[in-house]
């Protein structure tokens, strides 16, 4: 959702700009442009298009400088157009500002400074530019211009600026949008996520809401909204960058699958003690309530299986843009639970905040430590599943059940127990990898015509059907449905035709008898059964062949198979896994 990062050292900032926003490109990919300071002025490059089109069409790396700003865009106000793309400047050409988040009351502020001032683009972001310069025309600095510009700006904002009339500094201020400090030597970095500068440090101060920062090539000062100094709070990244690039693989989403046995080992890799405290402090909460979005919310919706199934609680699960809308049932006894692997999704970060306005107590896992989420929590797992860089989550997911499954076990009594049948899992899911990578893409290919898809599953299996079909629309654009199997005859089996694809996940556990059911019922009006089932049943057109495990922990090892399946079908339809069409990693708005 739009990255930024702001540089200001010895080095050239053109290089290190590219780097960073190769690296913050998940974030957003539709257009791509950086303003750097040379001479005193400001050198605008942008454009429409991925990062390493707009580079090289805009000759980015020849651009000479050591101060600047850079952004990748994910349109929200405006279209995809060269004018909309970041940085956007002042009508003279002195102030360049970078923006991520939604400025609400753009329509009055524009009105207002049009009158004075020409804007050219489309975007929410433009009036920014332009108020700094407002606040410039009436006497103040341009580091105060920009903090007064933030006082009257309504919504959310993390802001990078720089200008010509102070050109050693690059100014920042956030409100409910990340921004994250890199202190390096001789240099000061400010991005996105840490992930963008993690090459050149992992010392880091994370900004708060309301908190405004100024950084030059020395130094690096907080102040909080009433211009008051504050002290820095400095912290270590632990991530490697290099587990942050693609090494051999030709796209992080492979990469990424392939690393989940090793994800599985290293996600249960946790303090018993905080666990069990977590588990006790959930058996003792009137009502155990998870908030998430897209992936993470499937996965939420397994551990409300595995909690009842293994724990013997009932929970329910809330998504994050919804959770609002519970308010009146969000009070001092309810435990939130909320999953996220960047932990900056908005809309989690909306329905944490109410239900800690409402006194709520709030765990999270998170991949992101450190994250807004994160930080705002009472309790945090973090996933330890390292950097995930395609769009589509895979390995934060399959982290993110590994915890919910080690929860659930303390719950039960049985936490050393269940952390033995998790690593056996790792086992067996890297044993059928070699498996599902030579039947998959065969299957992939051969359903590539096809533009309607249906997932099939009961019991803990029913959100691996949503995430299935999740995975196959994000990335080969089909339109999927993923829904309990028992459901299909309450109107979707009016859908099937001959040969409509039916994916169906059935282990031979406890929802296996009743699935058949529904699949013959599927397969009489001419549905073609794409089985994934630890056996080959007859009624299989194609079958994905599982190994067996113990029948709570089905998910883990589906897991593989039906990211696989959305990876070869856009790999079928010559798309690019990575960087789906209309979409982000970090949705940091609303
Ligand atoms: C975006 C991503 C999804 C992800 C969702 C939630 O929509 O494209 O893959 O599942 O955000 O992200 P989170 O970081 O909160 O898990």
């Amino acid at each position: 959702m739009c990255g930024l990062i702001g540089y200001v050292g010895d080095e050239p900032a053109a290089a290190v700009l590219s780097g960073a926003l190769a690296r913050l490109e998940y974030r957003g990919y539709d257009s791509a442009g950086v303003a750097i300071l040379n001479d005193g002025i400001i050198i605008l490059a942008k454009d429409k298009g991925k990062l390493a089109d707009v580079i090289k069409a805009c000759k980015i790396d020849t651009l000479v400088g050591h101060v600047g700003i850079g952004h990748t865009r994910w349109a929200t106000h405006g279209g995809v157009t060269k004018e909309n793309a970041h940085p956007h400047c002042d009508d003279k050409n002195q102030i360049a500002v970078v923006h991520n988040g939604i400025i609400e009351n753009c329509v009055e502020l524009r009105a207002r400074l049009s009158r004075k001032y020409k804007f050219i683009s489309d975007t929410d972001t433009e009036v920014i530019p332009h108020l700094i310069r407002e606040y410039i025309d009436s006497g103040l600095t341009f580091e105060r211009a920009v903090f007064a510009a933030a006082r009257e700006l309504k919504g959310s904002y993390a802001i990078l600026a720089v200008s010509m009339l102070e050109p050693e500094k690059v100014v920042a201020v956030r409100k409910e949008s990340p921004l994250v400090i890199g202190l390096g030597v001789k240099s000061n970095y400010i991005g996105s996520d840490a992930l963008s500068f993690l090459p050149y440090t992992k010392n880091v101060i994370f900004l708060e809401d309301n908190e405004r920062a100024v950084i030059t090539k020395d130094k690096v000062t907080v102040y909080n909204e009433d211009h008051e100094e504050l002290t820095q709070k400095v912290t270590q990244i632990q991530w490697e960058w290099k587990a942050g690039t693609k090494g051999n693989y030709d796209y992080y989403m492979l990469k990424e699958i392939e690393e989940q046995p090793q994800v599985i080992r290293q996600s249960i890799m946790q303090d018993n003690n905080l666990i069990n405290r977590m588990a006790i402090e959930i058996l003792r909460a009137r009502q155990v309530v998870f908030v998430g979005c897209g992936s993470s919310r499937n996965a939420a919706l397994i551990g409300r299986y595995a909690f009842s199934k293994i724990g013997h609680v009932f929970s329910d699960v809330i998504l994050g843009s919804e959770f609002g809308y519970f308010s009146e049932s969000v009070d001092k006894r309810t435990l939130v639970i909320a999953l996220s692997q960047s932990g900056e999704t908005a809309d989690v970060l909306d329905g944490v905040k109410q239900a800690k306005t409402n006194g709520a107590t709030v765990f999270s896992l998170v991949n992101v430590a450190g994250s807004s989420l994160a930080r705002m929590s009472d309790k945090v797992l973090c996933l330890n599943g390292g950097p995930e860089i395609g769009v589509a989550a895979t390995k934060s997911f399959m982290a993110e059940l590994c915890l919910l499954y080690l929860l659930a076990f303390a719950m039960d009594g049985t936490l050393e127990k269940g952390r033995g049948m998790l690593r056996d899992v790792s086992d067996l899911v890297e044993a059928d990898l070699p498996r599902h990578s030579s039947r998959i893409p065969g299957i992939a290919n051969r359903l590539k015509e096809r533009e309607d898809f249906y997932f099939l599953a009961r019991g803990i299996n029913f959100a691996m059907a949503g995430e299935g079909a999740l995975k196959l629309k994000e990335i080969s654009y089909v339109h999927a449905e993923g829904m309990p199997a028992g459901e299909l005859k309450h109107g979707t089996l009016a859908l099937i035709d001959n040969g409509t694809p039916v994916v169906v996940i059935c282990p031979t556990d406890y929802t296996f008898t009743d699935t058949i059911t529904n699949i013959m019922e599927a397969k009489a009006r001419g549905a073609h059964i794409i089985g994934i089932s630890n056996s080959a049943e007859s009624v299989f057109n194609d079958c994905i062949m599982i190994s067996k495990v113990d029948e709570v922990l089905y998910p883990l090892v589906t897991t593989i198979p039906l990211q696989l399946l959305a990876y070869h079908s856009a790999l079928a339809r010559g798309l690019d896994p990575d960087k789906p069409r209309n979409l982000a990693k970090s949705v940091t708005v609303k």
